[in-house]
């Protein structure tokens, strides 16, 4: 929690610079600060079970910024930074990031090829690319997974088994994952956080 202790004290300097300047593209280019001190300058994180946004659909950017708003997604971390935005400031954000270059493979290191291909046989058989796409870019509402932080992806995963994260009512991911054990998980993030 300390890490984010830190964080907050520099949004609350950056909030202090955007009020001093009215105008509407600084008032987004200081959120947009704050936001790359957690998801990375280029929106490549570096930061643990924190996402990369970069090259995910507009979309998708957008309602996961209004479910932390509404509180339909919780996060200690992100509810109160979406808490803020106003709607023109989440088309803004959103169109940033999504034009970005998504993180390349290779960006989780090495793959273990024997937990790549469970992950991948896994992938087919529970049909995850008839949404994700068979690039794993998503679409629209639907999260690009491929090279998106290893440890992400599983916490992400374990979230949905779990209950914790429900998205916008959409059953979608819940109905996907609750057969799963968590070494099917595993494999399922090894093999998203390493596609190729
Ligand atoms: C203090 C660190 C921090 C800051 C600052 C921050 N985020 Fe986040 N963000 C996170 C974490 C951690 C998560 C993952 C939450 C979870 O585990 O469900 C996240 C999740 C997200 C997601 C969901 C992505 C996905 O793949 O599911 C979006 C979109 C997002 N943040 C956008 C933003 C925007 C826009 C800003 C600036 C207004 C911002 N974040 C500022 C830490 C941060
Ligand atoms: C019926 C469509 C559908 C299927 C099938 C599906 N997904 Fe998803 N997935 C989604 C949607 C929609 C989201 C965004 C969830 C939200 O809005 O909360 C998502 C989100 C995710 C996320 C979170 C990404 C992020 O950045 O937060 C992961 C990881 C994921 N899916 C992996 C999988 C895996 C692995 C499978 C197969 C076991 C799978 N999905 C099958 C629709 C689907």
């Amino acid at each position: 929690m300390r890490v984010w202790t830190i964080f907050w004290a520099l949004l609350m300097a950056h909030a202090a610079s955007a009020a001093a300047d009215t105008s509407a593209s600084s008032v987004i280019s200081a959120k947009l600060e704050a936001c790359t001190l957690c998801h990375g300058a280029a929106g490549v994180s570096q930061l643990p079970e924190t996402p990369s946004l970069a090259g995910q659909p507009e979309g998708f950017l957008q309602w996961q910024l209004v479910y932390f708003r509404s509180g339909t997604r919780k996060s200690a971390v992100m509810q109160p930074m979406a808490a803020g935005l106003t709607d023109d400031d989440i088309r803004g954000l959103a169109g940033h990031f999504a034009a970005q270059a998504p993180p390349k493979p290779g960006a989780n290191g090495a793959a273990d090829p024997a937990m790549y291909s469970v992950g991948q046989r896994l992938a087919q058989q529970n049909r995850c690319a008839s949404c994700h796409k068979d690039d794993y870019a998503g679409a629209q509402a639907t999260a690009r997974t491929a090279n998106q932080r290893e440890d992400y992806l599983l916490k992400a995963l374990r979230d949905f088994k779990s209950g914790a994260r429900t998205g916008g009512g959409v059953a979608a991911m819940g109905d996907a994952v609750y057969r799963l054990g968590d070494d099917e998980l595993r494999a399922l993030a090894h093999f998203l956080g390493h596609f190729q």
